[in-house]
């Protein structure tokens, strides 16, 4: 069997292909997503976040039919089991809300087929992950304010829908849209750390819910769906667009990251990063302004003035939370949020990569000892 050599060694697998994929394509350098080959500008523009996980885990948009059918579909499994909000009432209030949904997701499988050869229970199994993390997001929100969780409306969007459990009232319509757009933007996005996750994870023929709670994990991280957290925490440090030059400038010498800023895949600008970035206005019309938004956009300017020629550019994460929090969603939900999202793109890889499962079992460059002398605990200095 061919061994890898040393040279074959990539840190972080940087631009190494590994699968086969036709669900989503960035072009990095021309800051360009495409989800089955239409432009994230448009789905934006154009569709609903059902809409968007229809093409993402089905491959074709739906006709109207196909649309209202996968609507009553998801509509019809919001509703979370008992004995799991149970479980969740025992969890410590001050629990991080990515904590929660990573340990509700995993107790899915407490109550669900485990198996994963069956496309019939596969496609189940994708509906009631995309129709559930939102409804496992909001009870955890609401357990912790020590209230009851709000039972999901079939009636509303799935939009809609997780920001009535959330606040226990129906979003106007910009903020319905608003959130739907923002959900669409963070549907799908190729091979990212948690896709891979749930694709190493997967690989085992492990269970969806298993394979989920793992991708949630690895999407907490601050270096990926974690860093929209800390972009608005660094943003409320800075306090005020006069101290942001000084602020990056400090960043920079001491060699620390800028949260919202860089990305494996774009070398310039991440082409959502200005969607989310247009959807702030409107919010800012409707609710007042807020000085995050002056400081992030000093932040960018500064940035992408010493650190642009380096690739250094917004990404997804550098506006989305200003959006959240002109929403009225806490700070530790944006994460959750991505999750809820994202699940439609981890399904869709999931059941592509099942299709033509191999186990993934990288090797390694050994650099340890070679052969030692096992010597008796006594002996040992
Ligand atoms: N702030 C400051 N410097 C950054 C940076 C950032 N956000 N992103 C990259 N760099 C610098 C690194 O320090 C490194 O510099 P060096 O060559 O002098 O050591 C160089 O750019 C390459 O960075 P590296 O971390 O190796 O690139 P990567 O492809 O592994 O990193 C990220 C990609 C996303 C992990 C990285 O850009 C980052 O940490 N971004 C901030 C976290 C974030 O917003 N994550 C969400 C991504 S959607």
């Amino acid at each position: 069997m061919a061994r890898a050599m040393e040279h074959d060694f990539i840190p972080g697998l940087a631009g190494v292909p590994v699968t086969r994929s036709a669900i989503s394509h960035i072009d990095g350098h021309r800051g360009i997503l495409k989800l089955r080959g239409y432009a994230i500008e448009e789905l934006a523009e154009k569709s609903t976040y059902e809409e968007a996980a229809y093409l993402v885990l089905k491959g074709e948009l739906p006709n109207k039919r196909q649309l209202e059918r996968f609507e009553a579909e998801l509509a019809a499994c919001r509703a979370v089991e008992p004995a799991i909000l149970d479980i969740m009432k025992l969890y410590p209030k001050a629990a991080h809300p990515m904590s929660a949904l990573q340990t509700g997701v995993a107790a899915m499988g407490l109550f669900y087929p485990r198996r994963v050869d069956d496309e019939e229970l596969n496609h189940e199994a994708c509906c009631r992950l995309v129709a559930q993390l939102p409804t496992l997001v909001a009870a955890f929100h609401n357990i912790r304010q020590g209230k009851e969780p709000v039972a999901p409306r079939p009636e509303l969007t799935h939009a809609a829908n997780f920001l009535y459990m959330l606040n226990g009232e129906a979003p106007e319509p910009l903020v319905e849209r608003t959130f739907d757009v923002s959900l669409i933007l963070h549907i799908e996005h190729t091979i990212n750390a948690s896709t891979f996750t749930a694709m190493v994870t997967s690989s085992t023929l492990a269970d969806p819910y298993g394979t989920v709670a793992a991708a949630v994990a690895s999407l907490g991280g601050p270096l990926h769906g974690g860093a929209n957290e800390r972009v608005l925490q660094m943003l409320s440090e800075i306090r005020s667009p006069e101290n942001a030059e000084a602020a990056i400038d400090r960043k920079i010498a001491e060699k620390e990251v800028i949260f919202g800023m860089g990305h494996r895949e774009y070398k310039t600008m991440d082409p959502r990063a200005p969607i989310l970035k247009g959807l702030i206005k409107p919010l800012i019309d409707r609710f007042g302004s807020t000085p995050l938004y002056d400081v992030a956009v000093e932040v960018e300017r500064v940035a992408v003035n010493r650190l642009g020629e380096r690739g250094i550019w917004p990404n997804v994460d550098f506006y989305s939370g200003i959006v959240y929090d002109r929403m009225g969603i806490p700070t530790d939900l944006f994460t959750p949020v991505f999750a809820v999202s994202r699940i439609a793109g981890w399904m869709a890889h999931w059941s592509e990569q099942l299709a033509h499962n191999r186990l993934f079992r990288p090797t390694q460059i050994y650099e340890g000892h070679d052969s030692r002398e096992y010597v008796p605990i006594d002996l040992r200095g």
